[in-house]
């Protein structure tokens, strides 16, 4: 199993960049595969979960050729142009991949299997199978987890559903099997979630039509090959904006970050907490807006993160936890409860690993209470797998007097591959051990 050792360090300087963004890369090879003609994409997050998506992909008869790491072409079949998969489609770690292909595999004609990594088969489906099986799909879990089996039908049914709980997954894999349904299909959060399925497919040349928290698109359209330019991940700049925010000492930029207003909670809570934070517009990615982003270490505050805020920091929040050890005062998380239910259980695993260091907090059954200003001690921080756990004290190390063992980090390759390289650049002291 690996590990990180983290040593402590006092600042972290300098301009760094991320790899793309894994929401998008996902959906430009899904949306890529069932367009007709080409899809050029620039910037894909070669990760281990996208390529998840790649293969599933591959398998059902799409042709991918990868010009570079980062540079794909996508030979689309056309809506109805997917071929039966000759094996289980194993999805790895990767719910985003999981859930959408759900969506999309529930209109086909053939059956299709679908699995993955321990953690995706602890992973609630029914939330993605139920709204499906109201459009008529026919869809089996395994007591609601994966392995998920997707049999064909005659034909799917618009439906007007209202999602109960804020997620884009459910919405996105409703809209994608909406393309296939007689008629319209509509779904309304309960809160803004991303929305990069909504501007791809209208980049894709499709309707859809938004108003407000509902979102709507006509069964049997068509979409055509686009180029998709996929910008920086904000979630994984986040390990850096955190850091900055800590310890950017004069400073610390994060270039081309997608800053699409659905997934910038994370700059609203740390301005709320007192950051320094400048961002600078660099225009659009296609559908996408751009800036590099600016932090200066300041001394953070404790405060009660607003609700609205969750969904759009959702993968945020566990660096956000490391944020809030270091603000003056108490730091209140509610809200929160589907980190429950992410590559581990966030709200639990953040709140063994403060713990460890040090760190007062109380868990809640939708948030954690964190008490701030702390100084932390050196431990050992079991990760269980979860990319953005080992991430987040990654970080933390630069509250720590001693070093911090970060076990089983494997899984840091699912979003952000060149993770120690980058941390390193800006002045964190990561080995692998
Ligand atoms: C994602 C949606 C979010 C997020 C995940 C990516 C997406 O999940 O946590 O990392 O690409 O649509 P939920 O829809 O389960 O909130």
């Amino acid at each position: 199993m690996k590990s990180y050792k983290v040593q402590p360090v006092a600042a972290v300087a300098g301009r760094v960049r991320v790899p793309g963004d894994k929401s998008i890369s996902h959906r430009s090879i899904m949306l890529g595969g069932i367009a007709s003609g080409r899809t050029q994409v620039s910037g894909f997050l070669a990760s281990a979960d996208c390529l998840a998506t790649l293969e599933a992909c591959r398998a059902m008869g799409v042709v991918v050729e990868r010009h570079a790491e980062t540079a794909l072409t996508v030979h689309g079949r056309g809506l109805h142009g997917l071929a039966a998969p000759a094996h289980v489609l194993d999805m790895g770690n990767a719910g985003t991949a999981i859930r959408l292909s759900m969506g999309l595999l529930a209109g086909q004609r053939f059956q299709s299997v679908l699995t993955g990594d321990a953690s995706l088969r602890s992973r609630p489906m029914e939330r993605v199978a139920r709204p499906l099986r109201q459009m008529g799909a026919a869809i089996l879990t395994t007591d609601g987890k994966p392995p998920v089996t997707v049999q064909p039908v005659a034909h799917l049914t618009g439906i007007d559903y209202v999602l109960p709980m804020a997620s884009a997954q459910v919405k996105s894999a409703i809209l994608l099997a909406g393309l296939y349904a007689d008629g319209e299909t509509a779904v309304t959060e309960p809160a803004p979630t991303r929305d990069h399925t909504e501007r791809m497919l209208r980049g894709f040349g499709a309707q859809v039509h938004v108003e407000g928290r509902r979102v709507r698109l006509a069964g049997g359209q068509g979409l055509h090959g686009a180029r998709v330019d996929v910008p920086g991940d904000i979630s994984s700049a986040a390990f850096f904006l955190v850091a900055g925010a800590l310890a950017g000492a004069p400073g610390l930029i994060v270039e081309n970050v997608g800053v699409n207003p659905t997934r910038t909670g994370v700059l609203d809570i740390l301005r709320l907490m007192g950051a320094d934070l400048t961002v600078h517009p660099r225009g659009s990615a296609g559908a996408e807006p751009v800036a590099d982003i600016e932090l200066r270490a300041s001394q953070l505050r404790g405060i009660a993160v607003p609700e609205q805020f969750v969904p759009l920091a959702i993968d945020e929040l566990p660096v956000l936890f490391i944020a809030a050890a270091a603000a003056s005062g108490e730091t209140v998380f509610s809200g929160a409860a589907e980190l429950r239910v992410k590559e581990s259980d966030r709200l639990a695993v953040m709140a063994e690993g403060l713990t460890r260091v040090g760190v007062p907090n109380e868990l809640a059954a939708d948030g954690i209470r964190i008490a701030g200003g702390q100084r932390l001690r050196g431990a050992e921080i079991d990760s269980h797998g979860d990319h953005r756990i080992a991430m987040a004290f990654t970080v933390a190390s630069l509250l720590a007097d001693e070093p911090l063992f970060i076990r089983d980090v494997e899984n840091v390759a699912t979003s952000f591959p060149g993770f120690v390289e980058t941390a390193c650049a800006c002045g964190l002291d990561v080995s692998r051990a």
